[in-house]
């Protein structure tokens, strides 16, 4: 059924539905007017955020909890279901994690991506968005980093996304009609302005807002700078946040530009085009929360790049999508959610 404002309207499975930018695209494809069916194995994810998410959207969702490298349940709701479009979030994600636990990264994220493919070709369904990631540019891109550069890793989550991106290409080769976004992200953070869905990370976190986040809340003591002698402005290293609510809408756009492209595979990097370092970020947080946080410099960490930032001049153009929200906004939003939570989702 045609949309004015969204192009056609498609019931969407969103793979890894209930993690952090898999809930917040949920509840902007429903308000685009798409049905939306998860499927999620809650790895990474607690159940709860199903309730909050039909409070936020005032209506049922349809939660398929399993783990898509399970052939025959995928299988089955394919069988089951129409399904018009894929967008595929669900995987591993800590780069850490991953080099100590390289074959649970490869088979989690390749493994759950052959198997969902396979059932969408046996189904006839061709449209899928897949999540990458900026660090697929690797260690040595300059900036800002367009779509075009060459690709490449240094660690096995980030070859996860360099080799399902080069997959994705070849399904694209041998079945031409199919329509496939990479969307590249770079620094999702920030919440939904409810304060009640946001970023649950388990255990210490690995990414700088997370981590203020649990600084400010009295979790962990004092932030950790890894390093401040980077050759950018203030020494320490530049990164493109961008609000987890204005990637949700890239997606709801890109989704809406498969359907009318004559690409089979489309590329577009999702950030703001700014690098913002770790210390304009600590003060922003700071004007959010109110109160100065405790901080200490430590030494570099391994595998840091001075500069990542997002030319996102595709996207902008050929989604007729720009993120709009700063750097204060991400960070009045994502401390809504850690006060209103401070721990977290709750388990039941
Ligand atoms: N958050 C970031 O900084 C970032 C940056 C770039 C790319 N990405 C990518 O975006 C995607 C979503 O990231 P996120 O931050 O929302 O992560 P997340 O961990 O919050 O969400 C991923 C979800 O997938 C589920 N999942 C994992 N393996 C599964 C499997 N085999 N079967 C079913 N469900 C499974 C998890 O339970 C989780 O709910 C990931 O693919 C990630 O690599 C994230």
């Amino acid at each position: 059924m045609p949309d004015a404002a969204y192009g056609v309207r498609m019931r969407v499975l969103v793979s890894g539905g209930a993690g952090f930018i898999g809930s917040h695209t949920v509840i902007q494809l429903i308000a685009a007017g798409h049905d939306v069916l998860i499927v999620d194995n809650f790895a990474n994810a607690k159940p709860t955020v199903i309730g909050r998410l039909e409070s936020i959207i005032g209506g049922h969702l349809q939660v398929h909890a399993f783990d898509l490298r399970d052939a025959d349940q995928t299988e089955r709701l394919f069988a089951h279901e129409r399904i018009d479009a894929v967008i595929h979030f669900a995987g591993h994600k800590a780069v850490g994690q991953s080099i100590k636990q390289p074959l649970a990264y490869y088979e989690n994220n390749l493994g759950s991506t052959f198997v969902l493919v396979a059932a969408m070709a046996r189904h006839g369904v061709s449209k899928l968005v897949f999540s990458s990631s900026a660090t697929v540019y690797g260690a040595n891109a300059t900036v800002p980093m367009k779509e075009d550069f060459p690709t490449s890793a240094t660690n096995p989550y980030g070859w996860t996304k360099v080799m399902i991106e080069q997959i994705l290409c070849d399904v694209a080769v041998a079945q031409p009609s199919w329509r496939i976004a990479l969307m590249r992200y770079f620094n999702p953070v920030g919440a939904h302005a409810s304060g009640t869905i946001g970023e649950d990370p388990s255990g210490v976190p690995n990414n700088l807002l997370p981590y203020i986040c649990q600084v400010a809340v009295g979790r962990l003591e004092k932030l950790r700078i890894f390093g401040d002698d980077y050759d950018t402005p203030d020494g320490t290293p530049l990164r493109d946040y961008i609000h987890v609510e204005d990637l949700a809408a890239g997606h709801v756009a890109a989704l809406a530009r498969l359907t009318s492209t004559d690409r089979a595979v489309s590329t577009w990097n999702l950030g703001t085009g700014t690098g913002t370092s770790v210390f304009n970020m600590l003060h922003a947080f700071e004007r959010a929360v109110g109160r100065e946080l405790p901080y200490e410099v430590v030494g570099r960490r391994t595998g840091d790049i001075a500069a990542s930032y997002a030319d996102p001049g595709r996207a902008n153009a050929e989604l007729g999508w720009t993120a709009t929200r700063t750097i204060d906004d991400m960070c009045v939003d994502a401390w809504r959610w850690q006060s209103q939570n401070p721990n977290g989702y709750p388990d039941a």
